[in-house]
C-alpha cells in the first residue's frame, strides 16, 4: 500500500509533441515512465501536474489509456498546461472508463498511512493584478482541499504543480497556508532542465520539507513517499 509520487509526464500518444525537443533525456520518456513504475496493485501515485498535453478530453483517450494499464491508483492533479482539464462533473464522466484515475481538485485523499491534499498553486515573477488573483484562488483551493480531510490524526502530505518557492521567487499565499496547518511535506513539479533544477528548492525550508517531483528529474521513476 505505498504511495508515490511523480509529476510532468507531458504525455503526448494521440498528439504531436514529441519531448526529446527539450533534451535527450526526454526521448521516449514514456516507455522510461512504463519501464521504471514501481507501483503494485494497491499502491496509490500523486501525478503532480502536466499529464497530458492533450487540448481536449477526446484527444486525451490514449494517454488516460496509458496510466489505466499501470498499476496502482493514480490521484491527478492539475499543471499548467492541462488543458484537456475540464469541470470535474465533466473529468468524473470520462473517468469512469479509467477506473484506477481519480483526481485532486478541492479535495482530499487517504491512505492508510497518510492524507493527500493540493491545489495546482501558482509562482510568477510578474507582480500584475491578475497574478494575486489567481494566487489567491490557488491558496483558496489549497485550504478545501486541506478543510475537506475527515480526519487530520495522520500526516498530511501536499502536492503542488508550481513550485512555492523557486530562486528569489515565493508564493507567501500558499507557503502561509502550509504553515497554518502545520504542513511538513510539499512536493511540488513544473521545473524542467538541468538550469531550473540547480536552483530548485528542495530539503528543509522554514520547517517544510520540499521535494522537486518533476519527472526529469527524477530520471523518470517515481518517488516513494512513505
Ligand atoms: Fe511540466
Amino acid at each position: 500500500m505505498a504511495l508515490y509520487v511523480m509529476g510532468d509526464f507531458h504525455l503526448s500518444l494521440s498528439t504531436d509533441k514529441p519531448m526529446d525537443v527539450f533534451g535527450d533525456a526526454w526521448a521516449g520518456h514514456e516507455k522510461k515512465i512504463a519501464a521504471n513504475w514501481p507501483l503494485c496493485a494497491g499502491d496509490t501515485i500523486v501525478i503532480n501536474g502536466d499529464i497530458s498535453w492533450a487540448m481536449d478530453l477526446n484527444q486525451a483517450a490514449a494517454d488516460f489509456e496509458f496510466l489505466q494499464k499501470l498499476p496502482g491508483r493514480k490521484i491527478l492533479l492539475k499543471g499548467n498546461h492541462d488543458y484537456w482539464w475540464t469541470t470535474m462533473a465533466k473529468l468524473r464522466q470520462f473517468a469512469a472508463a479509467y477506473p484506477s484515475i481519480d483526481f485532486l481538485f478541492n479535495n482530499s485523499y487517504e491512505t492508510e498511512e497518510c492524507l493527500i491534499c493540493g491545489a495546482r498553486g501558482w509562482l510568477t515573477e510578474s507582480r500584475q493584478e491578475q497574478d494575486a488573483k489567481i494566487s489567491k484562488r490557488e491558496q483558496g483551493r489549497l485550504r478545501r482541499s486541506l478543510d475537506s480531510r475527515a480526519d487530520a490524526d495522520k500526516p498530511t502530505y501536499v502536492f503542488l504543480h508550481y513550485p512555492p518557492i523557486f530562486g528569489a521567487e515565493r508564493n507567501d499565499d500558499i507557503l502561509e497556508v502550509l504553515k497554518e496547518y502545520g504542513i511538513r511535506r510539499c512536493y511540488y513539479g513544473h521545473l524542467h532542465g538541468s538550469q531550473a533544477h540547480r536552483i530548485a528548492c528542495t530539503g528543509a525550508f522554514e520547517g517544510i520539507q520540499m521535494y522537486l517531483t518533476a519527472c526529469d528529474y527524477l530520471g523518470f521513476e517515481p518517488l516513494r513517499v512513505d
